[in-house]
């Protein structure tokens, strides 16, 4: 197979080089899969720099989103979701590559009316703001939900999921392009966060200016949130993209009845596997009735491999909406 094999950690993606690998030998309970296309993460970014939590022992290749075509079923016998042929997404160590090996918890089919490229980069963000949003939050018709990067990965998830469960949505972004995608993605009011006044704004637009209902936070706002926040309010914390874990005035909290609320989604398979059906089938209901769409970065396209490393450059310098996702064309296949 061809792939970009990381030998000795790399000062970043400008190292990364695609060559000819081995062929990946599935274990008795892994498929195999032929890669159409695979999404790029904030992760692959750390990981080929040694700096992520988890680190394989090296040689590694790197990746993980992915989509694609089984090749091989488990010789065990045991799963048996899905047979030779079958369209697949989901994630795994070594997605920058042609081919991959991956258990049947990791892979999902291909939504109905979806090809290889809005699936690929499915498998983290939409469950995750689900399960945010769902599962945590508790989301209804009528309540307002705060979007804070409202057009990023998971924030654009998040934009269409309060959309399709009957909410308000404000987004937040930092540029007037990225309003626009969330917009296009659905969201009701936008407002741009660089403006120092944003939680002001963001109140004002409520009814009576009571604030919102829910904040869906992936960049470490909580404390300025709380000023927009509702009584009775809940805020999702989901992740720090501007880099600082924040400390909060928990007095506020207690003032405004205010839940804070964590969600880890990775975490479920070991702390809560039971959840994880129900929060997939909830997708594939909004997935297959046109309610969700792929959120695929479509202002440049990147094609092949060799297109990896420019994609994680534009991924990295904030440059880019959605998910940013490479067509990886098999040699005589269809390509997507
Ligand atoms: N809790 C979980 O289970 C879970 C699952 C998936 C992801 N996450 C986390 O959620 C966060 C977002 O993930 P994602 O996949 O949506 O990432 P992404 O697509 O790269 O989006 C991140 C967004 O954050 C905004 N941002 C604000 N300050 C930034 C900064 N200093 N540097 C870079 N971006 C900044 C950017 O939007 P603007 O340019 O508009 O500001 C960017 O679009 C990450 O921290 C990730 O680790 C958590």
């Amino acid at each position: 197979m061809r792939g970009i094999q990381i030998k000795e950690y790399i000062s970043g993606p400008q190292e990364m080089r695609v060559t000819d690998l081995p062929d990946p030998t599935p274990k008795s309970n892994e498929y195999l899969i032929a890669i159409h296309a695979t999404a790029t993460n904030f992760f692959d970014l750390l990981q080929i720099r040694g700096k992520y939590q988890h680190q394989p022992p090296l040689p590694w290749v790197s990746g993980s989103e992915f989509s694609g075509s089984i090749l091989a079923v488990p010789s065990n016998g045991t799963a048996t979701a899905f047979k030779v042929g079958d369209k697949v997404f989901g994630a795994a160590q070594g997605g920058y590559a042609t081919n991959i090996c991956a258990v049947e918890s990791a892979l999902r089919p291909v939504p109905k009316g979806w090809g290889y490229f809005e699936s690929a980069g499915l498998f983290v963000t939409a469950p995750t703001s689900y399960a945010a949003l769902v599962n945590r939050a508790q989301i209804k018709k009528g309540d307002w939900v705060l979007v804070h990067a409202a057009a990023g990965g998971v924030g654009l998830a998040a934009v269409q999921i309060a959309k399709a469960f009957g909410a308000t949505v404000v987004a937040t972004a930092g540029s007037k392009h990225k309003l626009d995608v969330a917009k296009r993605f659905g969201a009701d009011h936008l407002v741009d966060y660089r403006d120092e006044k944003w939680a002001e704004k963001v109140k004002s637009l409520t009814p009576k200016g009571g604030g919102v209902d829910i904040v869906y936070d992936p960049v470490g706002l909580v404390a300025k949130s709380m000023s927009c926040t509702a009584w009775n309010g809940r805020i999702i914390v989901i992740g720090f993209a501007a880099g600082d874990i924040e400390k909060v005035a928990t007095n506020r909290i207690l003032l405004k009845n205010i839940s804070v609320m964590g969600l880890h989604w990775g975490a479920y398979t070991k702390n809560e596997p039971e959840a994880i059906k129900g929060v997939w089938d909830g997708l594939f209901e909004l997935m297959e009735s046109g309610k969700f769409k792929g959120t695929c970065f479509t202002d440049k396209e990147y094609v092949g491999l060799e297109s990896v490393p420019e994609a994680l450059q534009a991924l990295g310098a904030r440059d880019t909406w959605g998910k940013v996702v490479v067509k990886v064309p098999q040699e005589g296949a269809s390509k997507l």
